[in-house]
């Protein structure tokens, strides 16, 4: 069974269970400024699962592209991947765990679809902690359908809870589903099953049962009405169909893998340590294909995804590096990304030239830091080998980084052939000061979002819609949106405009948004087909391909924008909107930072 088959399979059979199929959104997420990337399915759904009605229902599936870069220390292992794409369904308040862990258990063992020998499945339930009850009830569902006691583990919040994704958000226990690979166990019997973590145990799936908001105070809020949130994941459910033991064996990674063969004219399979660097450029070339090629992409940067990007593509180099390949070779395997995914992810296919460009650009960026780097460690060196005990102090090596971004691997694997050693916990611990300075940066723009309906929230969300149509009128049509984000504190928000804005259309934008302010206009939300929206002329901005009946909201006569929501009633009494800053984003694109302020009396 192709990966293909299986997400075909998926959405059928919630379809047949009265789901509604929705499209997978963005990997960047709109409007949440909890996350960098979408890490799970149920994030373009944070407002759904908060009590927003969506307008297709209680029950939705779908496949949702996500990027997690939690795990990246385990890529390279046969599981762990930064992109991966979930398969999810939904219950808004609709039915529970009993429905959910049939539906799991059906489509899992039943001949009609996945056919998973049930004596291959090994589950886990949350064990309960003060104030939250062990959940017995998932268990004895689970002891309904065939799964023997002895086949449940019951562990703790670290194993058996999700969520919240961001630092506030839905979260509550969840039970995870386990295919046993037949591997030993290094521990033999002695092996605990899942919690063991050993590559015995394969997690397939998780279905999370969110009872609870976490708050921006930190307070577990019961929701009015429970929902269910699943994830399958397609690159490990599809090795387990293919008999496989690992996701790079599957049609979802050998082409590439074969590209990096061609560049590198490594073979893989020759050793174990040269086939873990194989398995890293294939994972992270991957994932910066899709970062690159999103809707809503970024391009490499030293902020936000742009540095996660950037991160993803000079590891791969690096990797690349220890394979023997010295000049930019990313683009081959890039293709190669592209063609497993076209006719799935056309934005990619479609978005390839930008792709290679960006890609060999910052390969080349990076060899040359490397050049540099290297230039600074030769003149270093002399005095390096006169230190006695051999050793390159940690502040060397973190100059080395902070001044020249030189890797301290790098500097480990030149230092190994000049028979010196880096005092790596020297390094370690100037990197943490370091990082803990941005941190504390990063932290101030992680409060909040949309899983925090603040009233200012949803009043910058109104002011966004005002303003985007502003943008149009004063700029022209081409004005569209490239990105959102919203805080408690501010706006931001990227458009498509080429030149930096003249003062003056700035102080346009912002007095048509504050005489909308002040006409105290109603907003007001419909549902209707993306074709009628589109007719009547509604702003709408991604591909929204499956769904039939989409929100629309109005803002008076002024504005109508496709969105899931949610605005103020009406625009009185949002404030006095003031833009503070207008700056070129990347190419072609510039980027906006506003505020509503307290009406001057
Ligand atoms: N949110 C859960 C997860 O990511 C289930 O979708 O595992």
């Amino acid at each position: 069974m192709t990966a293909a088959d299986l997400r075909r399979k998926y959405l059928e059979f919630f379809q047949s269970k009265g789901h509604a199929v929705i499209s997978g959104k963005s990997l960047i997420p709109e409007n949440d400024p909890t996350v960098l990337f979408n890490t799970a399915g149920m994030q373009p759904l944070v407002p759904y699962l908060l009590g927003e009605k969506h307008p297709l229902g209680n029950r939705l599936v779908d496949v949702q592209k996500c990027v997690r870069t939690g795990d990246i220390d385990e890529v390279g292992d046969p599981s762990h991947l930064t992109f991966f794409e979930m398969l999810g369904n939904w219950s808004l308040g609709d039915y529970f765990k009993k429905d959910a862990i049939a539906y799991s258990y059906e489509f899992l063992t039943s001949k009609q679809w996945l056919g998973i020998d049930p004596k291959k499945l090994w589950v886990t339930v949350f064990a309960g902690e003060p104030g939250i009850p062990r959940d017995e009830d998932s268990a004895d569902l689970w002891k309904s359908h065939g799964i023997p006691e002895s086949r449940i583990s019951y562990l703790p919040r670290k194993d058996n809870w999700w969520g919240p994704a961001g630092a506030t958000g839905p979260c509550g226990p969840d039970s995870e589903m386990f295919y046993d690979t037949g591997r030993v166990c290094p521990k033999g019997e002695g092996c605990e099953g899942p919690a063991c973590n050993c590559r015995k145990w394969l997690e397939i799936w998780n279905d999370v049962f969110m009872q609870y908001n976490k708050d921006s105070d930190g307070n577990y809020v019961l929701l009015a009405k429970p929902n269910v949130d699943t994830g399958m994941g397609v690159e490990r459910t599809s090795t387990i169909l293919q008999g496989k033991l690992s996701v790079y064996e599957t049609e979802l990674f050998t082409p590439i893998i074969a590209a990096v063969e061609k560049a590198s004219g490594y073979r893989y399979g020759t050793d174990e340590a040269h086939d873990t660097y194989v398995r890293v450029v294939c994972d992270h070339v991957k994932t910066s294909c899709f970062i690159l090629g999103d809707d809503l992409g970024v391009k490499p940067s030293n902020v936000g995804q742009g540095y996660v990007l950037r991160k993803l593509i000079r590891r791969a180099v690096r990797n690349g590096r220890k394979l023997g390949v010295t000049e930019p070779f990313l683009k081959g395997p890039a293709a190669a990304v592209l063609a497993i995914y076209r006719g799935v992810y056309d934005e990619i296919v479609d978005r390839a030239n930008l792709i290679f460009e960006e890609l060999t650009h910052e390969e080349e960026r990076f060899l040359k830091t490397l050049e540099h780097g290297e230039k600074e460690w030769e003149k270093m060196l002399p005095g390096l080998m006169k230190n006695p005990q051999k050793v390159v102090s940690g502040r060397t090596a973190f100059k080395l980084y902070d001044t020249y971004g030189f890797p301290v691997e790098i500097t480990t694997d030149l230092a190994t052939e000049n028979g010196l050693t880096v005092d790596r916990a020297g390094f370690d611990e100037a990197f943490s000061k370091h990082q803990e300075l941005s941190k504390a940066g990063a932290d101030k723009t992680f409060k909040g979002g949309l899983a925090d309906h603040s009233e200012m929230t949803t009043a910058l969300h109104t002011a966004t819609h005002l303003m985007h149509k502003a943008l149009q009128m004063v700029l022209g049509d081409h004005a569209r949106q490239k990105g959102s984000n919203i805080t408690p504190e501010r706006l931001r928000f990227d458009f498509s405009h080429e030149a930096k804005m003249t003062p003056e259309q700035v102080a346009e934008v912002e007095q048509i948004v504050n005489t909308q302010i002040q006409r105290g206009l109603p907003v007001t939300m419909t549902m209707m087909s993306l074709q009628d929206a589109k007719a009547q002329g509604a702003m709408a901005l991604f591909g929204e391909k499956y769904e039939e009946t989409i929100k629309v909201y109005r803002i008076g006569d002024f504005s109508m924008e496709v969105c899931g929501g949610p605005h103020v009633e009406n625009t009185e009494g949002m404030g006095h909107f003031k833009i503070q800053k207008e700056e070129a984003s990347s190419a072609g694109v510039r980027r906006i930072r506003a505020v509503l302020e307290h009406q001057a009396p």
